[in-house]
C-alpha cells in the first residue's frame, strides 16, 4: 500500500512560449509538477488533470513504466493506451519516416490540438512498445491542452501513455478526489488541477483506411458535426471532403467488434456500480404496446426486495426540463437520490457533470441509476454538442433503456408503469445488474416501453434501432 499524496497545481500559472516550453508562476505549482515528473522519470505512475478527464500516467516508451498503468488500473493487457505528447515535434519524433501526414488530419489537428481529439497513426514498432499497441498496427495519439497536463510531459520531454485514471469498467473521474476514492494507496502522486473541464473523454479517430473516410470509434469532447464542419471548411475541392462515419451508428465492422482496440466494444466500459437506465424523452411510442403503470413497477420493484430494504434510485435529470422540473412521487420503500445535469440549453454543462453524476450516485449506494435522454428540445440549440453527448450515452452508459413520451403531465411524478409478468427477474439479479427482459409502461393515454439487459451488447442491438423495429423484437 503506497501512500498517496495530492498535490495542488493552480493551472492558471502555467503558460507556455511559442515553442511549447511551459513558465510556471506559482512555486507550490512547479513543486508540485516537480515532484509528479520526477516519478514519472522513476517510471512509477501519476494520475493528472487533463481538459477531458483525469489520466494515469507513465512513460510511454519504456515497457516497464507502462506496464505499471495496467496493474494499477486492473486493465486487460490487450486494451491499448492513448499516448500524450505536448507539442507537433514530439508528435514527430513518434511517427515512421515513411508516413506522409493526411490531409484530414492536418485540418483537424489544426483545429482540435491541443484538445480532446486522439489520432489513430501507424506504429512504428522499434519506438512505441508493443504494450502500448497492444500488437496493433496503430497507435493512438493526442495532444491535450489542459496546462497541468502539457506543463508535465514537456517537464519530462518524453511522451507519457495515460488511460482515464480508474479501475478498469468504472467511470472516468473528472476530479483529483474521484481519482483519489478509487485509486488511492495505488500511486505515490494524483495532481490536483480542479474539475475537468470537458468532462467526456477525447473522442477518438481513425483516418489511415485506404478509402480515406475518417471513422469516429469513440465519441467524446470533440463532436462529430465539429469534425464535419472543419474537414468540409478544409478541403478546397469539395468532392474530396471525406465521410464521417460514426462507428456503430453509421457502420458495423465485424472483425474490429472483436478486437479490443476498438472503444467499448469487447470491455465495458464506464459502468458505475448501479445498472444505468437511459429515460428516452423525446422517442416516439412505438405502436401496439399494451399500456401498463411507474408507480406499481416501483412498488413491485421494492416487494420483491428485503421487506425491510429501500430501494435507491438515483436520478440524473436536467435542470429546467419536463423531467426535472418534476416532483419525484412519493412511494413507500423508494429513496430518491436526484442529481442534476445542468440546464437544457447548455449541454457541456451536462457533460462535466454526467461521470460526477454517476460516480457520487454510486458512492450513495443507489440501486439504479436513471439518466434523462439529452438531445436538442430547445430551437437553437447547439445541436452538434448534444449529439456527441447523445452518442456517448447510447454507447456506453445503457444497461436498460426506457422510453417516456415528452409531453409527460407535469402532475404526475415519473411515469406510471410496471414489469410484465415473468420477464422481470428477481431483484438480486436486479442488483447485481443483470436484469433482463422488457418493461412497458404508460402515463395515460401515451404508452412506452423499456429494455432491459444488463449485458452490454444485448442493450447495445437495441440502441439504433427504429422503434417499430424494437417493438417487434418485445
Ligand atoms: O480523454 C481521453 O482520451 C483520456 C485522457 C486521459 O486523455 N484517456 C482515455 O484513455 O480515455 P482510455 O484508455 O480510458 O481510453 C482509450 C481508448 C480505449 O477505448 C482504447 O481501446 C482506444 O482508446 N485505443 C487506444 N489505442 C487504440 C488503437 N491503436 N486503436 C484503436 N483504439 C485505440
Ligand atoms: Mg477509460
Amino acid at each position: 500500500m503506497l501512500s498517496t499524496q495530492v498535490l495542488r497545481c493552480d493551472p492558471t500559472s502555467i503558460s507556455f512560449d511559442s515553442t511549447g516550453k511551459p513558465k510556471v508562476t506559482s512555486q507550490d505549482t512547479l513543486n508540485s509538477l516537480s515532484i509528479a515528473a520526477k516519478n514519472l522519470v522513476d517510471l512509477q505512475p501519476v494520475a493528472f488533470p487533463t481538459e477531458t478527464v483525469y489520466g494515469l500516467g507513465a512513460l510511454a516508451l519504456d515497457s516497464s513504466a507502462a506496464s505499471c498503468i495496467f496493474s494499477v488500473k486492473g486493465r486487460p493487457p490487450d486494451n491499448p493506451l492513448i499516448v500524450h505528447v505536448s507539442s507537433p515535434d514530439m508528435l514527430h519524433t513518434l511517427l515512421p519516416s515513411s508516413f506522409k501526414m493526411p490531409q484530414s488530419y492536418e485540418l483537424l489537428m489544426r483545429r482540435f490540438w491541443p484538445g480532446a481529439l486522439t489520432l489513430l497513426f501507424p506504429s512504428d514498432p522499434n519506438t512505441i512498445p508493443s504494450i502500448i499497441t497492444a500488437n496493433q498496427p496503430t497507435v493512438a495519439i493526442r495532444m491535450p491542452s489542459h496546462p497541468v497536463a502539457r506543463a508535465l510531459i514537456a517537464l519530462v520531454n518524453a511522451p507519457v501513455a495515460a488511460p482515464s485514471a480508474n479501475s478498469s469498467g468504472k467511470p472516468s473521474p473528472t476530479t483529483a478526489e474521484h481519482v483519489r476514492r478509487d485509486l488511492s494507496g495505488k500511486l505515490n502522486v494524483i495532481l490536483d488541477g480542479g474539475a475537468c473541464d470537458v468532462g467526456l473523454e477525447s473522442t477518438v479517430v481513425d483516418g489511415l483506411q485506404e478509402d480515406g473516410k475518417i471513422r469516429v470509434l469513440r465519441p467524446g469532447g470533440i463532436s462529430v458535426e465539429d469534425i464535419q464542419e472543419t474537414l468540409q471548411e478544409g478541403f478546397q475541392d469539395h468532392a474530396l471532403v471525406p465521410q464521417v462515419l460514426v462507428h456503430r451508428r453509421d457502420y458495423r465492422d465485424k472483425e474490429l467488434e472483436a478486437a479490443p482496440t476498438t472503444p467499448g466494444m469487447k470491455y465495458r466500459h464506464y459502468s458505475p456500480a448501479a445498472p444505468v437506465t437511459l429515460l428516452m424523452t423525446t422517442s416516439a411510442p412505438p405502436e401496439k404496446v399494451v399500456p401498463s403503470k411507474a408507480e406499481s413497477f416501483l412498488i413491485s420493484l421494492k416487494n420483491e426486495m428485503e421487506p425491510s430494504a429501500f430501494v435507491k434510485v438515483g436520478v440524473l435529470v436536467l435542470t429546467n426540463s419536463i423531467l426535472g422540473t418534476l416532483t419525484l412521487p412519493v412511494v413507500d420503500g423508494i429513496e430518491w437520490r436526484r442529481y442534476e445535469l445542468g440546464p437544457v440549453d447548455d449541454p457541456s454543462v451536462t457533460a462535466r457533470r454526467l461521470f460526477d453524476g454517476l460516480l457520487t450516485l454510486d458512492q450513495q449506494g443507489v440501486d439504479m441509476i436513471l439518466i434523462e435522454e439529452v438531445t436538442e428540445t430547445k430551437e437553437g440549440l447547439a445541436i452538434m454538442n448534444r449529439k456527441g453527448l447523445y452518442d456517448i450515452i447510447y454507447n456506453h452508459y445503457t444497461t436498460v433503456l426506457l422510453f417516456v413520451h415528452p409531453n409527460l403531465e407535469t402532475d404526475q411524478g415519473l411515469p406510471t408503469h410496471q414489469p410484465l409478468g415473468g420477464l422481470f427477474n428477481k431483484p438480486d439479479d436486479f442488483k447485481g445488474g443483470t436484469l433482463r427482459g422488457s418493461l412497458q409502461l404508460h402515463t395515460k393515454d401515451r404508452v412506452f416501453f423499456c429494455f432491459c439487459g444488463s449485458s452490454f451488447s444485448h442493450t447495445r442491438a437495441f440502441a439504433f434501432c427504429s422503434t417499430n423495429q424494437i417493438s417487434s423484437r418485445l
